[in-house]
């Protein structure tokens, strides 16, 4: 009684809106409803939410169709109308059933496998004798799984197969595959019928023997190619083109064998088959009975290998072409029936095609890519980023503007001008860097110009790097100032080197980057105007120099500590003691605050990131320019005095 309550509670609270949960709250129902008389004839008018009602098919069919009430109507759940009954499946030829000397058969439990020993019986040769019955059977929801599950026992119980038996089984296969079927499949009880339909198919074909001469069997929804290469193939490629519908535009999907791989894995003269399987409705029916979220955008590819051949390349044009946003490279994970990206790496994108690497095995047979889910950017976000770079932008032009009013009292001593040339150069690159961060922020959309976009990374890269630089020469210059006693080097020509260091080098590294990988494409990442990271590794162009400047100044700042605290109590007339250990402080905390900043805009970038994440580092962002405006500027007593003196 208890147990009751709660199940009526547990179906009242649950949310009706989720398709999933709809269905169990369906299919809990489905108990209480078959408990009773069957309501049959009151599916129509009003009816109270979480009723249930089932109705008998249509005169000339069997099976029944269930309806669950949402929201004052009745939406139907599943539907299990047939016409094909083991009875009139091999009418075509005449040789009805009854003449048949085996097991009676009734027409309720005309199981398939039933069927599948009399095909094996009427038509061993080639598997013919359903086609006709099958291609003129409509294709409603109960003779799908019909046809489903006779496919799965042929194919369990088939080991020799054939050119010829392979066609036939492709033209049944069609049959249900064709793109008008694909919402019908949602009605089907059992919800992995498409996962067990692409099943049954790939292991078919696995069966498949390949004589000398390819295979090519073409059917509109289904599309098999086998070969038998060896050694000295220079690889090959299947390549298929295939419409998604009736109306739809060609879609291609291309499995490379590569020439290299076959010479390292195959022993000489040894030749091995390979086959393989293009489904372009395929994908919107596993969508549309698996109840999966995401949507597959691009033909199905299976693919059946020798073991010894470890990996393949898989080029996926893409159906949906109107975003560049990334896709996945998934494989169908046949035990747990979901796409999983364990199986597949993206090589390389574009907003028409993308290429995986995979690598098939019984468990990873078919494979395709996923439209990435649509990432919109939370508004709290947004608001946090410009308001961080507004704060940062503002307080480097303050910064700015306090060094200008006072540059003619502070730069007297040479150590001076030069440490007010790093800090004036630290937050000119810092503002450009935030402004370019902005234009470039602006330029990622979807439909992005992409010239612009190539200058805007460029930029970023470059001002952010020069950023980095500058720390590192204003940390070199304390230590010249302070391990190099005898000051012998001109002015000018510390001045000189302090600016090669601080523009030349982030200079020759942005220009190496774009120049080594834009004309390959992979200077980008398809989502932003931002450094890529899947194809070409181009970021780490950023984040090595980066690392290596925190390391470099953090040991730098500590030498210097060191040094100047043996130098304070040895001779307490170093003059420029205290002013030294003030920069290194300053050094100290800015280095790793702007690494760490980078470390969580990194993570933000790589890792799809968290909005936690997105949100320290936009803090953290805005708070470079606030922290350069305070500890270089306000917090200089000199600058204090020279401010107040006007
Ligand atoms: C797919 O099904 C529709 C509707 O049943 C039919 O008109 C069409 O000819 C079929 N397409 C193919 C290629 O068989
Ligand atoms: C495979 O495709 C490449 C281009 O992608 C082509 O150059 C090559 O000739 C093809 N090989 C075969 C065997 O079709
Ligand atoms: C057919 O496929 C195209 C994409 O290739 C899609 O835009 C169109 O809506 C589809 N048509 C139907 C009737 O499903
Ligand atoms: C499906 O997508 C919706 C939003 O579109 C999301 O709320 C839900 O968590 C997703 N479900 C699964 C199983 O991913």
């Amino acid at each position: 009684m208890t147990q009751m309550l709660w199940l009526y509670c547990l179906v009242f609270l649950l949310p009706t809106e989720s398709g999933r949960t709809f269905r169990q709250a369906a299919s809990r129902n489905k108990e209480q409803v078959s408990a009773g008389p069957p309501n049959s004839g009151v599916c129509d008018g009003e009816c109270a939410d979480t009723a249930s009602c089932i109705q008998h098919c249509p005169a000339g069919t069997q099976g029944n169709m269930e309806f669950l009430c949402r929201q004052k109507r009745w939406h139907k759940i599943t539907d299990t109308c047939r016409t094909l009954t083991a009875f009139n499946i091999f009418e075509e030829d005449k040789f009805t059933f009854q003449t048949f000397e085996g097991p009676k058969i009734n027409d309720h439990d005309s199981n398939t496998e039933t069927i599948t020993d009399l095909l094996m019986q009427r038509c061993p040769q080639d598997l013919s004798c359903v086609i006709k019955s099958i291609q003129n059977s409509p294709r409603i929801p109960g003779n799908i799984a019909f046809i489903v599950e006779m496919l799965h026992s042929i194919s369990a119980m088939l080991t020799d197969v054939d050119e010829a038996k392979m066609k036939s089984y492709s033209i049944m296969a069609n049959h249900i595959l064709n793109s008008s079927t694909i919402s019908n499949w949602a009605f089907i009880p059992d919800r992995k019928s498409g996962s067990v339909l692409l099943h049954s198919v790939n292991s078919f074909a696995r069966n498949l023997f390949i004589n000398k001469h390819p295979i090519d069997i073409a059917d509109d929804f289904i599309h098999t190619m086998g070969t038998t290469f060896s050694r000295d193939d220079p690889g090959k490629n299947f390549t298929f083109s295939m419409r998604v519908n009736e109306t739809g535009i060609l879609v291609t999907g291309r499995v490379l064998i590569s020439g290299n791989e076959l010479e390292e894995v195959l022993p000489p003269s040894q030749a091995i088959s390979a086959t393989s399987i293009a489904f372009p409705t395929l994908g919107a029916i596993l969508e549309a009975s698996v109840l999966e979220n995401v949507t597959v955008n691009g033909l199905v590819l299976s693919v059946i290998l020798a073991q010894e051949l470890k990996k393949v390349s898989l080029v996926f044009e893409k159906i949906s072409k109107s975003e560049e946003s990334r896709a996945q490279c998934v494989g169908w994970h046949s035990l747990e029936s979901r796409w999983d990206q364990k199986a597949c790496r993206m090589i390389q994108e574009n907003s028409q095609q993308a290429v995986c690497t995979c690598q098939p095995s019984k468990l990873f047979t078919s494979f395709s890519i996923l439209m990435a889910p649509h990432v919109s950017e939370s508004p709290i976000l947004i608001y946090i980023t410009h308001i961080g770079l507004g704060i940062s932008v503002c307080s480097l032009v303050i910064c700015l503007s306090i060094e200008a009013l006072v540059w003619a009292q502070v730069t007297k001593t040479e150590i001076a001008y030069l440490r007010h040339v790093c800090i004036v150069n630290i937050a000119a690159t810092l503002l450009m860097a935030d402004v370019w961060f902005i234009v470039a922020s602006f330029l990622s959309v979807p439909m992005r110009d992409h010239s612009a976009c190539v200058a805007a990374t460029f930029f970023v890269h470059f001002f952010y790097l020069s950023v980095f630089f500058w720390m590192l020469a204003k940390a070199l210059l304390i230590l010249y100032g302070i391990l190099i006693v005898f000051h012998t080097l001109p002015k000018s020509v510390l001045a000189a080197s302090l600016f090669a260091l601080g523009y030349g080098c982030p200079l020759v590294i942005a220009v190496i980057t774009v120049a080594a990988t834009e004309p390959g494409k992979g200077y980008l990442r398809p989502e932003a105007c931002w450094l890529n990271w899947d194809m070409s590794k181009a970021l780490l162009a950023f984040v090595v120099p980066v690392l290596a400047i925190v390391v470099v100044n953090l040991v730098t700042v500590t030498l210097v500590l060191l040094k100047t605290r043996q130098a304070t109590i040895g001779n307490s007339t170093f003059p420029e003691a205290s002013a030294i250990v003030r920069v290194g402080k300053n050094i100290a905390i800015l280095t790793p605050l702007l690494g760490l900043t980078w470390g969580f805009g990194l993570a933000t970038v790589t890792g799809g990131g968290s909005l936690a994440l997105h949100i320290i580092f936009s803090l953290l962002n805005s708070f470079q320019g606030l922290f350069i405006l305070v500890s270089g500027s306000i917090l200089d007593p000199k600058i204090r005095e020279a401010l107040t003196d006007r």
